[in-house]
């Protein structure tokens, strides 16, 4: 086959016509295969792209007005504000009902860190059962659809690297209970990985190296899908993001969706008190009146230390990337097909061929990965909304297979979790000596969503642990 004459000139003038170099030789099938990858990069834009962000070292840009952002605190400060949060948890319940909430989680990350083979939200977390990650959410999901009447539509995203597995991984287990129809999968973009010459790496003779685009990539992705038009089609408006490794989240939260609306927000984001200046969070900050989130391998150290007069830390606010996502304001970012987000660059070793085919596989960096972030959305925003909740209750980042944010402290806050609405609905947990609880219990998330479903639990069944019991509560 002959490529596009416009296309080859596309290359040409982006300065890349080495991607043309083995056409002649590939097969008739591996040519369509380039062929497809080559249409569907943005030439247009490359050089630009190159020049900021490869062959320069871009800084994010820390502007001198960098302040805290300010948030909803977790308890009101006053009568007034309590009162406004009865009323937005009674409207984020009325939106609910009239079916106006869908669900996004984003699952297109390798999840190197953890070390586990196959789609992270496959991951057996279930700290009794090994129930997967992706069963948390979806029988939640279920649950609320249940509660409040109206069936939630389940967005995922996924890679083209595991996009196929996490589809058989739904169907093998039945879609956790999901109407089949009821959980959408759609496949991020990607972007071609750019050697620090200029030139983009050629993984074979007839493959770019690609990568996922970043969680960024999250919005082109809900339009390119089908998923707005779905979105539309269905009458939902408000998109409850969250991101796979955090089994703790709440799928859908009524005083966090209520309180959005209430501020007429476009995104709106949860936040925590972070553990340390340094924990690994992303920070709430403003600029120019505009809120954005600052990654913590970002912000310098003396604004990370800097403290209040009181001594807590001036930029407290973490992001555990909750959001709610308003689906005009996505409309709107991608009405030109492109994505608007900047790009955030990555270092790495990657693997290509050489001038002479030969397949190297270098031992330092070699290239640049770019990546686009969700939260960069937020100051593009015309209104948006940060709230304080309970680490405890909605943050359980499952990173690294032990330590700080692993699947064993996630599965520890899973179990104290779980206690904690039992014992504040008067169920007995049985303790060891040193008054730790002595029981490991794993309630269903198919069973209770809430501290109120949890309350019906303890009324309609006897629960009586022994010392050392390992318990399933379906
Ligand atoms: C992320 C946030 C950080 C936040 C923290 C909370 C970034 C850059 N930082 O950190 O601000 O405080 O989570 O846990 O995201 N994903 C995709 N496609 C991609 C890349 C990632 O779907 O191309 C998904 C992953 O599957 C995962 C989520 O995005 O669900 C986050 O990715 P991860 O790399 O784990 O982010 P962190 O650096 O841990």
């Amino acid at each position: 086959m002959e490529l596009e004459q416009t296309l080859i000139k596309k290359i040409k003038t982006a300065g890349q016509e080495h991607l043309l170099r083995y056409w002649s030789i590939l097969t008739e099938q591996e040519q369509q295969e380039f062929a497809s990858q080559l249409e569907a990069v943005n030439f247009d834009i490359l050089p630009e792209l190159i020049n900021q962000y490869v062959l320069n070292r871009p800084q994010t840009a820390i502007p001198a007005d960098l302040g805290p952002a300010p948030f909803f605190p977790l308890n009101p400060r006053s009568e007034e504000e309590k009162k406004r949060y009865e009323q937005a948890e009674k409207e984020g319940k009325e939106l609910l009902k009239s079916g106006r909430v869908c669900c996004l989680t984003v699952a297109g990350g390798q999840g190197t860190r953890l070390g586990f083979d196959g789609p992270k939200g496959s991951y057996p977390i279930g700290p009794v059962s090994g129930r997967p990650l992706f069963a948390y959410f979806a029988q939640n999901i279920l649950r609320a659809g249940e509660k409040y009447g109206k069936p939630i539509t389940w967005y995922i995203m996924t890679s083209k690297l595991n996009n196929q597995d996490t589809v058989d991984f739904f169907r093998k287990n039945n879609f956790f209970g999901l109407q089949e129809n009821q959980v959408f999968f759609f496949v991020q973009g990607t972007m071609p990985a750019i050697g620090y010459d200029g030139k983009l790496l050629m993984a074979n003779t007839h493959s770019l190296s690609l990568s996922p685009d970043g969680h960024g990539g999250t919005l082109l992705a809900l339009r390119k899908s089908g998923a707005l038009d779905r979105m539309k089609k269905e009458g939902t408006d408000i998109i409850s993001y969250f991101q796979v490794d955090n089994p703790l989240v709440h799928v859908v939260d009524p005083l966090f969706i209520g309180m959005h609306i209430q501020e007429n927000a476009q995104m709106s984001a949860v936040m925590l008190s972070k553990t340390g200046p340094f924990e690994k969070l992303g920070n709430f900050c403003v600029s120019g009146g505009r809120l954005q989130i600052i990654e913590y391998s970002d912000l310098p150290e003396e604004l990370a230390e800097k403290r209040n007069a009181d001594g807590t830390l001036a930029f407290v606010a973490g992001s555990p990337a909750i959001h709610l996502i308003q689906r005009d304001f996505v409309e709107e970012l991608t009405s030109s097909g492109n994505l608007r987000l900047p790009w955030h660059r990555a270092d790495k070793k990657i693997p290509f061929i050489d001038e002479n085919g030969s397949a190297i596989s270098p031992s330092e960096p070699n290239g640049v990965k770019l990546e686009s972030f969700i939260f960069d959305a937020l100051p593009l925003a015309s209104r948006t909304m940060v709230m304080e909740f309970d680490r405890a209750e909605v943050f359980a980042p499952t990173k690294n297979p032990t330590g700080v944010d692993s699947a064993e402290s996630c599965r520890r806050m899973l179990v104290d979790r779980d206690l904690k609405r039992l014992a504040s609905v008067g169920v007995r947990i049985p303790c060891k000596a040193d008054g730790t609880p002595d029981v490991t219990v794993e309630i269903s998330p198919r069973l209770v969503l809430d501290a109120e479903d949890a309350a019906q639990l303890a009324t309609s069944r006897l629960i009586d642990f022994e010392n050392g019991m390992k318990v399933v509560i379906e």
